[in-house]
């Protein structure tokens, strides 16, 4: 199978009432750990790349790898995560992504829309699927007020205005969600009120952002074999599966595969001192990805698919 366009997989999960992994890559362990947890579960997913990550392996060792990935039996899209460089989004463009994210989110509303519309432009005539995003990620507590609230999290009708001036495929709404292992200090509290509010105005598929869990064990294992990240905490995932029955088609992880990928290789570096093999530190991280991938996958309502 080649790779797919971003627009078919979330379509086809918007109408069905799904959501899709969007997982970030960094390195070949962590792709290859992802297409087996997804090929187990005989689900669609979305390679997620950033512009980060272009930097560190390099665009073609990272086109190359996904395509790939992509003679896999089910459908899989290469997706820009977070693009912000105009360069490098046409790089991507014409270079065989089949999903673009235009991050202008930290402009005005009324550039955010210019500099999306530009994208969606380019876009078009290869079938690329376009993300953009609204709002700021930044994690919401229990004890927050409206007026902190409604300053930094999408609004539905600027959502509305904004889904019909760009032309856009799916929307990234800031609902209380954040970036990294340490997203909430108290009880997290997403926005599900605005978040149906955005879904019933706009219709499309929605992204969410920042929906690493944390997950217990892994967290444990981190810390137990010499890690301290005590304090990280993450999105539950009793929220995300609410999350997609409110709208949710996209759900982008990252921080739970760095985790993962962390544990594995301490543990095995902690229990074997002498161990010096780059496959038998790498091998364990890339199994821990495809079982949390699974797992995740499974959650997320897109096992059986593809
Ligand atoms: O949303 C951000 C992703 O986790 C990618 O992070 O820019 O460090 O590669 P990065
Ligand atoms: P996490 O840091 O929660 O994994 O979020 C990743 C993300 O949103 C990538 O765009
Ligand atoms: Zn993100």
């Amino acid at each position: 199978m080649a790779l797919v366009s971003g627009k078919e997989i979330l379509n086809k999960a918007n109408k069905e009432g799904y959501a899709v992994g969007a997982f970030n890559i960094n390195n070949m362990e962590i792709l290859q750990g992802i297409i087996k947890g997804c090929r187990e579960k005989k689900s669609p997913v979305i390679i997620a790349v950033s512009e980060g990550a272009i930097k560190y392996a390099g665009f073609d060792y990272i086109v190359a790898m996904v395509n790939v990935a992509a003679k896999e039996n089910i459908p899989i899209a290469l997706h820009l995560d977070h693009g912000r460089d105009m360069d490098i989004i046409k790089k991507c463009i014409e270079g065989g992504f089949t999903s673009i994210m235009i991050d202008a989110s930290n402009l005005p509303f009324e550039e955010n829309i210019e500099k999306t519309k530009k994208v969606v432009e380019m876009a078009k005539p290869f079938n690329i699927a376009v993300e953009a995003e609204l709002g700021r990620l930044v994690g919401i507590e229990d004890n927050i007020s409206v007026k902190e609230r409604d300053a930094v999290l999408i609004n539905p009708d600027e959502a509305k205005e904004f889904v019909k001036k760009t032309g856009i495929d799916s929307l990234a709404p800031a609902i209380g969600t954040s970036h990294g292992a340490f997203k909430f200090k108290g009880k997290p509290k997403l926005d599900f009120d605005r978040l149906k509010e955005v879904k019933e105005k706009t219709k499309i598929p929605l992204v969410l952002h920042g929906a690493s869990s944390v997950i217990p064990y892994i967290l444990e294992m981190v810390n137990s074999y010499g890690g301290d990240l005590k304090e990280a905490k993450g999105v539950p995932e009793e929220d995300i599966k609410k999350a997609i029955s409110f709208g949710i088609n996209k759900v982008n992880v990252d921080t739970d595969l760095r985790l993962s990928l962390v544990a594995a290789i301490r543990k095995v570096l902690a229990e074997n001192k002498k161990e010096f093999d780059p496959r038998k530190i790498l091998g364990p991280a890339r199994d821990l990805i495809s079982e949390v991938v699974a797992h995740k996958v499974e959650l997320f309502g897109s096992s059986d698919k593809a």
